[in-house]
């Protein structure tokens, strides 16, 4: 098989651990992988499709990454913080609705350099590829040799980053001495899904591997899982069947829409951390791990022993919905006879 050289960025292997809680309130065992952990500015899942994409444009001799995403992509950052550490210009295009704040992933692309330019939702839906090809135009006159990344970088090269990863998890399943049966994770634009999907029948790993995905719905993301996987296909020598019906979405939990939250959603996040120790994100891990929770009780999941949920990362998304958590206002627990009553009302303090 002919895999592409890709960079090596990312912490890798990441770790798989147990989440004890929780799998004993569901009755299954859920493990997480943690790939919130791949790095600290690149954490999450885009670095490991970025490492293939940069490889790329390296091989092009480009020198400025151009991408784009919402307000809030973690998949922007983390090129902007590729770019920054490899000595590269990075630019953006990012979809705003209203004038954003400077908070969360966007602070950070402002940190790491990034050039932005903002576009609206309709321009983002309909001509994002065009608007990116423009610039790629534009820097040309200046001398200069951009490489345009998809969103998420969910494309045919970026597909072998989770290839690898379900090569990654097989070795680790070796190591640990366990089987996970069922592969779990959330879904925005389809490249983890479609790399963790063709690697699983590449390689006869007989996995059951489910997205939850955030936006759109399932029928959407049955093509866009295919087309990625068909394009990934042909950098490879190989000849494979690839069925439509094959590729498994729940599209049950996208709430109210691409990045916005629910009470509820929210409420699930703040209870995860309290009694797990794991902070999911609000954007895409919440709303999957919260599916995921309510599909194993459904009775989706009965014929599952080991389920892996991959932690997908998106920490910074989580800031700037600081005030929807209200937590402030929360009422102290009194369940908890040991629970140390200091007072929390801070305009004591003012
Ligand atoms: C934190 C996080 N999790 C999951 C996803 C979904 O991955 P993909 O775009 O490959 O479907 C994304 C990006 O869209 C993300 O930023």
């Amino acid at each position: 098989m002919n895999k592409p050289t890709k960079l090596s960025l990312a912490n890798l292997p990441t770790k798989i651990e147990l989440m004890p809680v929780i799998s004993k309130q569901l009755d299954v065992s859920v493990f997480l992988k943690r790939d919130d952990q791949t790095g600290s500015e690149y954490c999450g899942n885009k670095i490991r499709k970025i490492e293939y994409a940069v490889a790329e444009a390296l091989r092009q001799g480009c020198d400025t990454l151009i991408t784009c995403g919402g307000i809030q992509s973690n998949h922007c950052r983390a090129t902007a913080a590729v770019a920054a550490k490899l000595g590269l210009r990075s630019i953006l295009l990012l979809r705003i609705e209203e004038k954003p704040v400077v908070s969360g992933n966007y602070l950070l692309d402002l940190l790491f350099g990034a050039e932005v330019r903002f576009c609206s939702k309709d321009e983002y839906r309909y001509s994002r590829n065009k608007m990116m090809a423009d610039i790629c135009d534009e820097i040309k006159v200046f001398g200069k040799k951009g490489y345009v990344i998809p969103e998420g970088a969910s494309n045919g090269i970026g597909c072998f980053g989770y290839y690898n990863c379900m090569e990654e998890i097989i070795d680790q399943e070796r190591a640990m001495g366990i089987l996970f049966d069922t592969i779990v994770v959330a879904e925005g634009s389809g490249g983890t899904h479609a790399g963790l999907h063709l690697a699983n029948k590449v390689l006869e790993a007989n996995k059951r591997v489910v997205s939850f995905c955030v936006c759109d719905d399932k029928e959407y993301f049955q093509k866009a899982v295919f087309d990625i996987c068909t394009s990934c296909i042909s950098y490879l020598n190989i000849s494979l069947d690839l069925e439509i019906d094959e590729i498994e979405v729940i599209d049950r939990y996208v709430g109210r829409g691409y990045a916005l939250s629910t009470p509820e959603e929210l409420a699930f996040i703040a209870k995860t951390a309290k009694e797990n120790g794991v902070i999911f994100d609000p954007v895409y891990t919440g709303k999957a791990f919260l599916g995921l929770c309510n599909e194993i009780k459904r009775g989706t999941f009965s014929q599952s022993k080991n389920i892996l949920f991959i932690h997908t990362g998106g920490i910074f998304g989580l800031f700037p919905k600081d005030q929807d958590f209200n937590l402030a206002n929360e009422p102290l627990s009194s369940s908890d006879p040991l629970f140390l009553r200091s007072p929390r009302d801070p305009s004591r303090f003012v």
